[in-house]
């Protein structure tokens, strides 16, 4: 399956994507970046791992749907069929993602659909929550909704902060991402009344 993944800025949910993607056995190859910024930490990333790079910079045009057909233009050259958001922080939308539908994911870094949106760490410190975690899920158009694909449970412990439980999370969406487009990609994950039921064969 031919991966076109979407960043914005450091590219370590990318790395983990492009170093998964580099075992022979993973169903999946990485056929091009696209970043919206042009000092995108990723780009460096993946121009290292000999994978094409693109950035396509909002400010060009005039609209979100403008620049999302520019997008899906270049992701349909380089014949990508599966696209993952990994830090993009542009809203999509509802055309781009139509297009996409079922063939898009992102990671967002809370247990959805508790959390949705931004300062989620401090969120769920300030909660009280004793758990957080990462979640990957199919990409629908209202933000950080979707079919939940899988998730991963990260403790919260007394005293931290909002970057301690961050980095804590970090790690496990380094393992989460690749392992929910594995899931994907070996088609394994059935879309049924907007849940994912994953079955245990190919
Ligand atoms: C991650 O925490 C991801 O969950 C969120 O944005 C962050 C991107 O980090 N959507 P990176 O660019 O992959 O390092």
């Amino acid at each position: 399956m031919k991966i076109g993944v979407l960043i914005s800025g450091r590219g370590s949910n990318l790395k983990a994507l492009i170093d998964a993607c580099a075992k022979p056995d993973f169903p999946a190859e990485i056929a091009l970046v696209i970043s919206n910024k042009a000092d995108a930490g990723g780009l460096q990333i993946a121009k290292d791992a000999g994978i094409a790079t693109r950035v396509i910079s909002h400010k060009d045009y005039d609209s979100r749907e403008a620049f999302d057909r520019v997008m899906d233009q270049t992701l349909r050259e380089a014949g990508v069929e599966f696209v993952c958001s990994a830090g993009f922080m542009r809203i999509l939308s509802d055309e781009f993602v139509e297009k996409w539908r079922d063939r898009q994911l992102n990671i967002h870094p809370s247990l959805l659909p508790s959390f949705k949106g931004l300062n989620v760490y401090a969120r769920a410190i300030e909660a009280g929550c004793k758990v957080s975690g990462c979640t990957v899920h199919f990409v629908r158009a209202a933000m950080d909704e979707g079919p939940i694909v899988a998730q991963t449970a990260v403790p919260i412990l007394e005293g931290d902060t909002p970057d301690m439980l961050a980095a804590r999370i970090l790690e496990a969406e380094h393992k989460l991402y690749p392992h929910a487009l594995r899931l994907v990609a070996e088609g394994r994950v059935t879309i049924i009344d907007e849940r994912c039921v994953i079955s245990d064969h190919p």
